[in-house]
């Protein structure tokens, strides 16, 4: 029964990135450095993999980045407003360094959006007018960032009660229990 859940919550996470408009397209992703505080920010989910591994872009020099380095676990949120669907999950992230799927990647990032990773200043340096940002000409930061989940949530709110089920990664399976929601 609880496999029901896990197709569910699994079908959303695949909407998310492939479906225009999904509440799942974007995810909160938390990542804890050295200095032992959870930063949170907003993400876009840009694919799913058949065994649930999530992909996102970022920027190398960003501070997520620089957390990744110190802890390679993350906590994503993904909530569906239409549904009262939440899911939780915790993974290892990993960078993706093969040089051709980065170009393959890369080639399918619009052109606008390609200058978000080619700005001179690294993302959260100070900057004293928005509208005066340069960008470098022949060198980019894009990186990829793939995450293997190894604890997932599912949580519905509804009537006659709550649903809320933990899988854990089992070496080779997804072991569930209902939890009280
Ligand atoms: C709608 C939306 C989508 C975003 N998507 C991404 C994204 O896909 N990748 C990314 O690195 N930052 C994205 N951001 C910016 C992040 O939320 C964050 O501000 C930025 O990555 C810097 O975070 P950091 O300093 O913690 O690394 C997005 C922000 C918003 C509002």
């Amino acid at each position: 029964m609880t496999q029901n859940y896990f197709q569910e919550l699994t079908e959303e996470i695949n909407k998310g990135a492939s479906q225009k408009g999904h509440p799942f397209r974007y995810f909160t992703l938390a990542t804890v450095g050295l200095d032992q505080v959870a930063r949170l920010r907003t993400i876009v989910l840009r694919k799913v993999s058949e065994d649930l591994k999530l992909t996102f872009y970022t920027d190398s020099r960003s501070k997520k980045m620089i957390h990744l380095q110190e802890n390679k676990k993350v906590g994503l949120l993904f909530y569906n407003p239409k549904n009262l669907m939440q899911v939780r999950i915790e993974g290892m992230a990993k960078v993706v360094n093969d040089d051709k799927i980065k170009e393959k990647y890369w080639k399918g990032v619009k052109g606008s959006s390609k200058k978000d990773y080619t700005t001179t200043s690294a993302p959260g340096t100070s900057l004293s007018d928005p509208g005066q940002l340069d960008y470098l000409d022949d060198e980019d930061h894009f990186c990829i960032v793939e995450i293997t989940p190894f604890k997932i949530e599912y949580l519905k709110l509804k009537r006659p009660h709550h649903i809320r089920v933990r899988y854990s990664w089992e070496v080779d399976f997804w072991e569930s229990e209902y939890l009280v929601p």
